[in-house]
């Protein structure tokens, strides 16, 4: 299969097209989402559930992404397209668009929080003495209704201008230098945990299973959360790969994103469960957990202003590398789809996800009587895109990559045409036409009550 765009930007090295993977799949995902997901469906179930779904559904989704995006060099509406002899593969694409705002919408508003307290951190003030300080003024914080909505805003219009800019140079540039000292921040931290008086409870809750915990919500959760990592299933990999050099090697190149996502996740978790126990909290606060811990943990440590400052920096980068590639889906989309200009197209992203997002804001004061099938629009949007959205898109995608897809696409990118070795073709071709649409459909069938 020829380029069909050969007017699209490449990502200049290999390391670029890794970096930019990493720096979707790497964010609040990982530091945020993850322990409040591990802490409210029991810990170590739940751990060994999501390490499982990561490598035996996520990969090979990755890999099917990436079968895709490189193939067609086109967005994922315009890849089904062009493989697919029926429109009805394209709905794929339009519920991947859908699943991109609203992903982006309450994920803004998380990414408000961290600028916020990045500010907090950087003029002092963010100092309230002990756990229970902490809760009760991210309390007052997110009920406060102005102040998260305009950090909401203010995310969303730093994240405009990167957008303006194009996507080889602003991303590449931004990921190869954040990602390495983001992960030294975090090993840090993690020795400073591990020699807190709540390790050894915090570790526990973290890596020893306890299987009766292992209900459908866990597994739904960890799905959800496997995919949500990964940015998986909406065509965030798809578009990415679309950019990716002929001679990147797929199958390593998602080998690495999924387990370096994963490795960061672990160290969210270890950082924060040793904290939980130690300052008496409980682990299933949900969303919230996070943003109470540690600053908890910056406030007992040396110099813990300036701690707190880097590391709320540092995420608040992490969370833009993630969210710059979360609206590439949508523009993407708008510009090769609808023939908008980029400006238009960034202009359109933007403006919905402010519209969305400020409500999403809301719903934690104001607006927070307002439900959609009993949850806030901030839980909704979250629950709906992780659990809902994304596995659905995943099996779609790995049934059409699996059965549906001509073979020789398939071993034309997995060995970069032929210039190199995959030898796990067989197995790639089992896991997408069987392990995940079986392993997905099951997991929705049991959490709605049908198995
Ligand atoms: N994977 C990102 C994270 O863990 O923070 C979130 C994300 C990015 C989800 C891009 C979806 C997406 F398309």
């Amino acid at each position: 299969m020829t380029s069909k765009n050969t007017h699209r930007a490449v990502f200049a090295t290999r390391i670029g097209a890794i970096a930019t993977t990493v720096g979707s799949a790497v964010g609040l995902g990982n530091i945020w989402r993850f322990p409040y997901e591990a802490g409210t469906h029991g810990g170590g179930a739940f751990m060994v559930c999501y390490i499982a779904f990561i490598f035996l559904l996520g990969v090979p989704v990755i890999c099917a992404e990436f079968i895709l995006g490189r193939s067609s060099r086109s967005n994922i509406t315009g890849a089904f397209r062009l493989h697919a002899s029926h429109r009805v593969w394209q709905l794929t694409g339009y519920m991947g668009v859908l699943s991109s705002l609203m992903i982006l919408s309450f994920y803004s508003v998380v990414a408000g929080w961290t600028v916020e307290y990045m500010v907090q951190s950087a003029i002092g003030s963010l100092d309230y003495g002990d756990a229970a300080g902490y809760h009760t003024h991210f309390d007052s914080f997110v009920t406060g209704n102005w102040r998260p909505a305009l950090w909401t805003i203010v995310f969303l219009a730093i994240n405009f201008a990167i957008l303006m800019r194009g996507v080889a140079k602003g991303i590449e540039r931004f990921s190869n230098i954040l990602m390495p000292m983001l992960f030294i921040l975090l090993l840090i931290f993690c020795a400073n945990s591990l020699t807190m008086a709540g390790a050894r409870e915090g570790l526990s809750f973290l890596f020893s299973p306890d299987f009766s915990a292992l209900t459908p919500s866990t597994m739904l959760g960890a799905l959800g959360q496997a995919f949500f990592s990964l940015s998986l299933g909406l065509g965030t990999m798809l578009t990415y790969s679309s950019y990716f050099a002929d001679n990147t090697r797929l199958g390593r190149s998602a080998l690495i994103t999924a387990s370096l996502d994963t490795v960061v996740a672990i160290l969210a978790g270890v950082i924060i469960f040793p904290a939980v126990f130690t300052f008496g909290m409980s682990p299933s606060a949900g969303p919230t957990l996070v943003f109470e811990v540690l600053p908890s943990i910056f406030h007992s440590l040396a110099g813990g202003t300036v701690w707190s400052t880097l590391f709320f920096f540092l995420l608040f980068l992490a969370s833009l590398t993630s969210t710059i590639s979360m609206s590439e889906i949508a523009i993407t989309f708008f510009m090769e789809e609808l023939k908008m200009k980029r400006r238009s197209a960034v202009v359109l992203n933007t403006g919905i996800a402010a519209l969305f997002g400020t409500l999403c804001a809301l719903s934690f004061g104001c607006l927070s009587d307002f439900t959609l099938f009993g949850l806030t629009l901030f839980n909704f949007f979250d629950t709906a895109t992780s659990n809902v959205m994304l596995p659905l898109g995943g099996m779609i995608i790995s049934v059409f990559v699996g059965w549906k897809l001509d073979r020789s696409v398939l071993s034309e990118q997995m060995t970069c045409r032929g210039a190199t070795r995959f030898r796990p073709m067989r197995l790639l071709v089992f896991l997408l036409r069987w392990v995940c649409p079986v392993a997905i459909g099951l997991i929705f069938a049991q959490s709605i009550g049908i198995l």
